[in-house]
């Protein structure tokens, strides 16, 4: 059955802009951040602790952290593979983070420069440093439903990896469709596999939109009950290490489907169509939100 509320976790400030050729102002990445507390989102995923070096428009993350307007009620999270980006992102006053693996030995390889097991070893430390810190950590799978190097991936390859985070205590895992390739029966019958080992409530899903079929496949595991999506205002983004792959869902489409089926997710459609507006111009980028470009043209 459907959830009767969903809440959304934006991902644009990260996600977003991580692929980004061209430097962007850490000013411009603060107002994103406010503005999408000003809609109405809880939950931001503002900025990522990894090398500048492999990702040179996270860099600033320091910056973007301690610049933050912190409003009431929304968490700011950051992306931390190990523990100098931990420890970092505590000295910036975080209150959560997330550790990312992959359900495919390739893409771990290429993602994070270790194998899976290795990089379970590499995130046992931080949680049990983030649970020292009092932050909470969320836990990324990566190609849930296919990977640009190996393809087809097992939903018990899926399954295995997200217990595994979900054991060493992250208290969300959200599954990651990183290229787009999915469509609504593959990702059904993924979460059903996953939700053996872990309840429902836990699971988040993070689906990219390159094939079109995002929105088809959240509609899949709403179904199931997933109650939690992670999404992107104007549908920003791609994955450095997943060529062609482009950016999540739409923070504003889905809000648009969730608005239709009396889900309620607490979210100003005009203020976030606005945002995703103003953000896609300052930087140049196509607005990849129907529901945005329709509501503008209205
Ligand atoms: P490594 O080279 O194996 O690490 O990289 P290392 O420990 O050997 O360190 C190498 C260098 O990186 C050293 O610097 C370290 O200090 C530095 P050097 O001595 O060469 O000057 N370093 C760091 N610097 C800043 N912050 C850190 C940090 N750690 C080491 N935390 C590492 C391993 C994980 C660091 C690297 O592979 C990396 O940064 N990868 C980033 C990958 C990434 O950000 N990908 C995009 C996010 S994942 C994603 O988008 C998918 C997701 O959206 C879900 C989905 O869609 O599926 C989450
Ligand atoms: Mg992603």
């Amino acid at each position: 059955a459907f959830p009767q509320t969903v809440r959304l976790v934006e991902v644009g400030p990260r996600d977003g802009l991580q692929n980004e050729p061209e430097p962007i102002n850490t000013a411009t990445k603060l107002e994103l951040i406010e503005r999408l507390g000003a809609a109405g989102l809880s939950y931001i995923e503002a900025a990522s602790f990894v090398s500048p070096k492999w990702v040179p428009q996270m860099a600033d993350h320091r910056e973007v952290m301690q610049g933050i307007r912190r409003r009431e009620g929304v968490t700011y999270s950051a992306l931390t593979p190990n523990l100098k980006g931990l420890e970092a992102a505590l000295e910036c006053g975080v209150e959560e983070v997330a550790v990312f693996g992959a359900a495919s030995e390739a893409f771990s390889q290429k993602n994070i420069n270790c194998s899976v097991a290795e990089s379970l070893d590499r995130f046992a430390p931080v949680l049990e440093r983030a649970r020292e810190a009092n932050v909470r950590v969320r836990g990324y799978v990566s190609c849930v439903l296919g990977c640009p190097y190996e393809g087809e991936i097992a939903p018990a390859k899926v399954a295995e990896v997200a217990k595994a985070l979900y054991d060493m205590g992250c208290y969300e895992v959200s599954l990651g469709d990183t290229i787009g390739t999915g469509t609504p029966l593959k990702a059904k019958r993924m979460i059903e596999a996953v939700a053996r080992d872990i309840p429902m409530d836990k699971l988040a899903a993070h689906f990219h939109d390159t094939y079109g079929q995002a929105l088809a496949n959240l509609y899949a595991v709403l179904e199931e009950g997933v109650a939690v999506i992670d999404s992107s205002v104007a549908g920003l983004g791609g994955c450095p290490y997943a060529k062609g792959a482009s950016g999540n869902v739409a923070s504003e489409d889905v809000v648009y489907l969730l608005d239709g089926l009396g889900i309620e997710s607490g979210i100003d459609l005009n203020a976030l169509a606005a945002t995703g507006t103003w953000i896609t111009q300052a930087i140049g980028r196509p607005n990849r939100s129907k529901a945005s470009v329709a509501l503008a043209a209205k």
